[in-house]
């Protein structure tokens, strides 16, 4: 099952440069929470945050607190035990590895049962390398392999703005299958796919979280006039 995602007082640093500021926000287990705002206001830096890639960068850091359910990210939390709670899907599908995989093991068969593409890949797993997949594939395939440690949280960094509108669909069809077992963060630039997929959405501008809120009311009465404009389309 999922569980939510407590985040207070979250400060971001590369180097000198400060990347986010004072972040707080709570996110409901088993929901879509989308994050959207103009592109290098921070949406990817905060994700990074939540599973700790962030501080893998040279000079990077954090301050502040994140909570997964009960486990404190940076309390006496090791990266591999948080790996295992917080599987993650990235804007361009990384394959790695996927050659080598001469067996697919019961939980990996699962979790493509669960990504919906079990069907479309069974016999060519054997045979073929990833790369022979449509993008949309390989990026239901990195789902699938971000499932298979069973996590409770799925974090998601644009994971269809490589893809055309019918793969996109295909995703969005999923995350909603998925909320079901899994907590949701998704990063996106599409404000319609924010619309469909999430019940929470967050506005980040210039490493500020802006506003935060059910996303109907992101999408139709913001509180902040910076919300407005950006949902409205003046300004990003
Ligand atoms: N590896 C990095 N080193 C230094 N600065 C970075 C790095 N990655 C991102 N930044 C900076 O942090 C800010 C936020 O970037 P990012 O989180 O990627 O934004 P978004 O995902 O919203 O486009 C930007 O000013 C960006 O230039
Ligand atoms: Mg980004």
């Amino acid at each position: 099952m999922g569980v939510g995602i407590t985040v207070e007082g979250l400060n971001a640093f590369y180097g000198k440069t400060q990347a986010l500021f004072d972040v707080n926000l709570r996110v409901l287990a088993n929901h879509a929470t989308a994050l959207i705002g103009p592109s290098g206001c921070g949406k990817s830096t905060f994700i990074r945050c939540l599973n700790r890639m962030h501080e893998t960068i040279p000079d990077a850091r954090v301050e502040g607190t994140v909570r997964i359910g009960d486990l404190s990210v940076y309390n006496g939390t090791s990266a591999t035990q948080l790996r295992r709670r917080v599987g993650m899907v990235f804007q361009k599908p990384k394959l790695n590895g996927f050659r080598k995989r001469k067996q697919l093991d019961e939980v990996v068969e699962r979790s493509l049962h669960s990504a919906a593409l079990w069907e479309e890949v069974k016999d060519h797993l054997h045979k073929k390398s990833g790369a022979s997949l449509s993008g949309g594939q390989q990026q239901r395939l990195c789902i699938a392999r971000a499932l298979a440690v069973q996590p409770e949280v799925l974090l998601m960094d644009e994971p269809c703005s490589a893809l055309d509108p019918i793969s996109t669909g295909k995703i969005e069809e999923l995350i909603f299958q998925l909320k079901e077992q899994y907590t949701i963060v998704i990063v996106t630039h599409n404000m319609q796919q924010a619309a469909r997929v999430a019940e929470f959405t967050g506005f980040f501008l210039l490493g500020k979280m802006i506003e935060f809120d059910k996303t109907e009311k992101i999408f139709t009465k913001p509180s902040d006039k910076r919300t407005e404009d950006y949902v409205t389309g003046r300004f990003g």
